[in-house]
C-alpha cells in the first residue's frame, strides 16, 4: 500500500513538473517574438526598435498640436480670381509614358553624356531631358474628373492612419481618401499639391476634394463605413490617386548629415549612373519644394530625430516613394504651407539647414521660384490656380493673410540662397 502510494506521489509529482515546464516555455517563445517584433529591420536592437516608435509618436504629436488661431479654415470664403496657369511639366505627356524602354535603358546606362552639371549650379540640359515626366497637368486633370465623379464601392484601410482609407471606384481603380482630423491637414495637402502645380514639379499624385454628403450619389455604397468610421457629414476629405508598387527610399549619401552636401563640387558627381542622378534631380527639387511649404513630415524630421535615433538616416524617409521606373512620388503633403507654418519656429533651424545643403538645381524651378520673387504675387498665383481647379475650393478656404505672407517671404528666401550659391559655384 505504502509502495502504491509512494509511486502515486512520484507519479503527481511528474505531471506537475512537467505542466511547469510546458508552461513555462510557452511563456519563453511568446517573450522572444515579442522580442523580434521590436528589433529593427537589420536585426537592430531592441532600443533602436523603441527609438522608431518614439519617432513616430512624436511626429505625430506635433501633427496634433492645436491650432491657435484658425480664423481662415473651414467655411472661409474669398473671391474667386482669373486663371493663374500652372507650370506645364516638360512635355505634357501621360504619366506612363515615361515608362518608355529608350529613358529606362538611358537611365541605367554610365554617365557618357558630360558633365551633369551646367551654368555653375543647374543640372544639365541632358539630365532635364532623361527626367521622368512624371503628373502631367493634363493626365491630373483627367483623372480629377474621374475622381469626382466615380462612385466609391469600397472604403478600407491601407493608407496608413485610420483616418486614411484606400477607396475603390466603381471602375476598380484606388485612391487615398484622407479625412483631416482637423481642417489644417486637407488644406495643407491641397495648397502644397497646387503649389507644385505652379512650380512645375510634378512628383505629386492628382488630387481632388470631395465633400461627404449622406445623400451624395459618389458615396452612398459606403455610408455605413462612414458612420463607422465617424466622419462628420459635410466634412471635404482629399482624394489622392493610389499609385501601385511604390516602394521605400532612403536619402541619399549628399544628404546626408556627415555630407558636405549636395553642390557641384561633390567628389564623385560625374561617376555617378544617370539613374542615380536623376534621382539626385529629383531630391534637389524636393528640398526646395519642402521649405517653402515648412513640411517637417519628411527630410527635416529625421534631422530631429537624429537626437536619438544614429542610424535613421539609413531607413526610408517619411512620405516619400518610388515608382519601379525611378520616378519619385511625394505623397502625404498635409504638414505643408499650413501646419508647418504655424509650428515654424520650432523646426525652422532644420529647414534652413537642409536647404543650405543644395546649391544644385534644377533650372526650370529656379526659373518660377525667381518669377515669383520678382512679381511677389505668390499668394495671387496660388489662389487663381486653386480656385480655377477645384470646385471645392471655397468650402476648403485658403492661407490666411499671414500664412501667404510667410509663402512669399520664404520664395525670396529661396530666391536668396539660389543668388547665393550662383556667386559662389560659378566662379570656380
Ligand atoms: N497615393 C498612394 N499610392 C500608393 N500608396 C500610398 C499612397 N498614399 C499612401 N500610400 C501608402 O500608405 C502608406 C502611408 O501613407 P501616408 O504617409 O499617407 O499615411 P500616414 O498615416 O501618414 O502614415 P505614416 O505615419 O506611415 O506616414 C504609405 O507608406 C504607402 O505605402
Ligand atoms: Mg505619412
Amino acid at each position: 500500500m505504502r509502495a502504491l502510494s509512494a509511486n502515486l506521489f512520484a507519479l503527481l509529482l511528474m505531471c506537475a513538473l512537467a505542466s511547469v515546464f510546458y508552461v513555462w516555455s510557452a511563456l519563453e517563445s511568446r517573450l522572444e517574438r515579442h522580442k523580434r517584433r521590436f528589433s529593427g529591420p537589420g536585426g537592430g536592437s531592441f532600443r533602436q526598435g523603441l527609438s522608431e516608435d518614439l519617432s513616430a509618436k512624436t511626429f505625430r504629436a506635433l501633427l496634433a498640436v492645436p491650432a491657435a488661431q484658425r480664423p481662415h479654415f473651414l467655411g472661409a470664403r474669398f473671391k474667386a480670381r482669373n486663371l493663374t496657369e500652372p507650370a506645364a511639366p516638360a512635355g505634357s505627356r501621360d504619366y506612363r509614358v515615361n515608362e518608355d524602354n529608350k529613358r529606362s535603358g538611358r537611365r541605367a546606362e554610365p554617365v557618357k553624356l558630360g558633365s551633369p552639371v551646367a551654368g555653375g549650379v543647374f543640372w544639365s540640359d541632358w539630365l532635364e531631358d532623361l527626367l521622368p515626366v512624371g503628373f502631367t497637368e493634363e493626365y491630373a486633370q483627367n483623372w480629377r474628373q474621374k475622381a469626382r465623379t466615380s462612385r466609391v464601392v469600397k472604403l478600407e484601410p491601407g493608407c496608413g492612419r485610420i483616418s486614411n482609407q484606400v477607396a475603390t471606384f466603381a471602375d476598380g481603380t484606388k485612391a487615398c481618401v484622407r479625412y483631416g482630423i482637423n481642417a489644417d491637414q486637407v488644406q495643407g495637402e491641397t495648397l502644397t499639391y497646387y503649389l507644385a502645380s505652379l512650380l512645375g514639379i510634378p512628383n505629386l499624385p492628382p488630387l481632388a476634394l470631395s465633400q461627404l454628403h449622406g445623400d451624395s450619389e459618389q458615396w452612398a455604397a459606403v455610408r455605413t463605413r462612414i458612420s463607422g468610421l465617424q466622419w462628420s457629414d459635410g466634412a471635404v476629405v482629399s482624394l489622392t490617386e493610389w499609385i501601385s508598387n511604390l516602394t521605400g527610399v532612403v536619402t541619399p549619401a549628399p544628404l546626408r548629415q556627415e555630407s558636405s552636401g549636395l553642390h557641384p563640387a561633390l567628389e564623385g558627381l560625374g561617376n555617378r549612373t544617370a539613374a542615380e542622378l536623376l534621382e539626385l534631380v529629383q531630391w534637389t527639387d524636393l528640398i526646395l519644394f519642402d521649405y517653402l511649404t515648412a513640411n517637417f513630415d519628411r527630410l527635416v524630421s529625421n534631422l530631429f530625430s537624429l537626437q536619438w535615433d544614429s542610424r535613421v538616416m539609413e531607413r526610408d524617409t517619411n512620405n516619400l516613394l518610388r515608382t519601379p521606373g525611378g520616378d519619385l512620388v511625394f505623397i502625404d503633403n498635409e504638414a505643408g504651407l499650413v501646419h508647418g507654418f504655424r509650428v515654424l519656429s520650432m523646426w525652422e533651424k532644420y529647414h534652413s539647414s537642409v536647404l543650405s545643403s543644395v546649391c544644385l538645381f534644377r533650372r526650370g524651378t529656379t526659373q518660377r521660384v525667381a518669377e515669383l520673387h520678382r512679381r511677389r504675387d505668390s499668394r495671387r498665383r496660388l489662389l487663381g490656380l486653386y480656385t480655377d481647379r477645384e470646385p471645392l475650393s471655397q468650402e476648403l478656404g485658403f492661407l490666411s493673410d499671414e500664412h501667404a505672407g510667410l509663402l512669399q517671404d520664404r520664395i525670396d528666401r529661396l530666391y536668396k540662397h539660389i543668388v547665393h550659391c550662383k556667386g559662389k559655384y560659378s566662379q570656380e
